[in-house]
């Protein structure tokens, strides 16, 4: 890590407290997010660590700024993902997984951070781990202790007993349980509340059953609707916006009813309920790639033969409906579940997004501007604008005539520090 960062200094000939001075990103073609267009020949000065002034190249001024060299490159937001699992590994699924304590899992979390930064992601919701181990893993980036996006986390998932978010692995006697197993109203407002009190900054339920959790049905839903409005009306009441996991028709609809801010694969959403999605403004976080990572290496990973079953009736249902979602004119977020695959491959989903309906610059927007809404960040990420972060990306094709560019990201700022620029090689 320290290697990457003094290479990217040298490069650039920054300090390593790169945030704390003026620099000037120079000649690069800016993707103006709002609009869906690239800017030719533009500069970005930032200035400790927020963007300053975006303009034509050289008209800027910043003659004191530490130059670094954009010729030809693409700049873009630094890209975030509405559902990774950073303390999970791609390796260990199923049986695997029980002999993964919480410690361990936090040091894998470390080397995911590094390497989901390393990809362009600069900020990251993470849905649910073990212990709060997201939360510490979020402690040590901000203290700049190790690299990482921004994390928003969730803490424990919030699931009924014997549900996609409990432990269902184990005999009754071993006591397995999900640190968020709860049922009933006044059960689930206690859970939202010690998520909170141990530092979750959002609130993830699960509202049906799932793939990857052993005797649990996609279809069927989890929770009742008073139990959703509960765990809704205390998480927003905490100030705390509320992801709910749901495949099946009818736990999305209820989720939906409930009021929750994101719908988490949302595979088999009905056309009724993608009505009442566009007309509250309720993101869908449709994680399409992941299916092609389960079928064909979910085996050797650990998976489950009765979870590849379910992902063989639940992939291309996704995708289709992810269509139609974006036909319906439903906000997207940018959700790609990594962890359940391989971390650092987060940008892989843009082309299947594109291959299934999107413009390659909405599927940026869902990554970038359309994320910092759901994340409740609009004045602070999500775009190249004067006073916001300065989280800036680039690549050396152009993402808009070729979408997989962002699979291999050149150059990556958090914050106005700068974590990798391998423009020049
Ligand atoms: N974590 C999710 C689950 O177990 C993964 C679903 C992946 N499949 C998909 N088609 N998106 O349900």
């Amino acid at each position: 890590m320290l290697r990457t960062l003094v290479s990217a200094a040298a490069l650039c000939g920054l300090a390593l407290s790169a945030s704390a001075e003026t620099q000037l990103l120079t000649g690069g073609h800016v993707f103006d997010v709002e609009r869906g267009v690239m800017l030719k020949d533009h500069d970005i000065l930032v200035e400790d660590g927020r963007i300053k002034a975006v303009g034509r190249k050289g008209s800027l001024g910043a003659s004191g700024a530490a130059r670094i060299e954009m010729q030809g490159a693409y700049l873009l937001p630094g890209l975030s993902d509405s559902h990774v699992h950073l303390t999970s590994r791609a390796d260990l699924h199923g049986y695997r997984r029980l002999a993964v304590s919480t410690p361990r899992s936090a040091i894998s979390g470390v080397a995911n951070a590094e390497k989901t930064l390393r990809a362009g992601f600069t900020t990251v919701r993470n849905l649910g781990g073990p212990g709060f181990a997201d939360v510490d893993l979020k402690d040590a980036i901000d203290t700049g202790e190790i690299p990482g996006p921004r994390i928003i986390p969730a803490g424990h998932s919030i699931g009924i007993t014997g549900g996609h978010c409990d432990n269902n692995l184990l005999p009754y006697e071993d006591k397995a349980l999900g640190g968020g197993v709860a049922d009933g109203p006044w059960a689930v407002r206690q859970k939202v509340r010690e998520n909170k009190k141990y530092g979750a900054e959002v609130i993830k339920f699960c509202g049906t059953g799932g793939v990857l959790s052993k005797g649990t049905t996609i279809g069927a839903q989890q929770f009742t609707l008073e139990e959703m409005k509960a765990i809704v009306d205390e998480a927003h009441e905490l100030g705390l916006k509320v992801a709910v996991h749901a495949h099946g028709a009818k736990g999305i609809q209820t989720a939906l009813e409930a009021g929750v801010d994101s719908v988490e694969h949302a595979s088999l959403i009905s056309d009724d309920s993608l009505k009442l999605a566009v007309k509250q403004g309720t993101f869908l976080s449709m994680d399409i790639y992941v299916s092609d990572f389960i079928l064909s290496e979910g085996e050797a990973a650990g998976i489950l033969p009765e979870s590849l079953e379910k992902e063989k009736t639940v992939g291309k249902a996704q995708r289709e409906r992810f269509q139609a979602a974006v036909k319906a004119g439903a906000k997207i977020a940018y959700g790609t579940d990594a962890g359940v695959y391989t971390h650092g491959l987060n940008g892989r989903q843009f082309a299947y997004m594109v291959q299934w309906g999107m413009r390659p610059a909405e599927a940026i927007r869902a990554a970038t501007l359309g994320n910092a809404e759901l994340f409740g960040l609009k004045a602070e990420i999500g775009s190249l604008t004067a006073g916001k972060r300065a989280d800036i990306i680039a690549v050396k094709g152009d993402p808009l005539t070729n979408i997989r560019e962002l699979e291999d990201v050149d150059f990556v700022m958090k914050d106005g520090a700068v974590f990798h620029n391998g423009l020049a090689d």
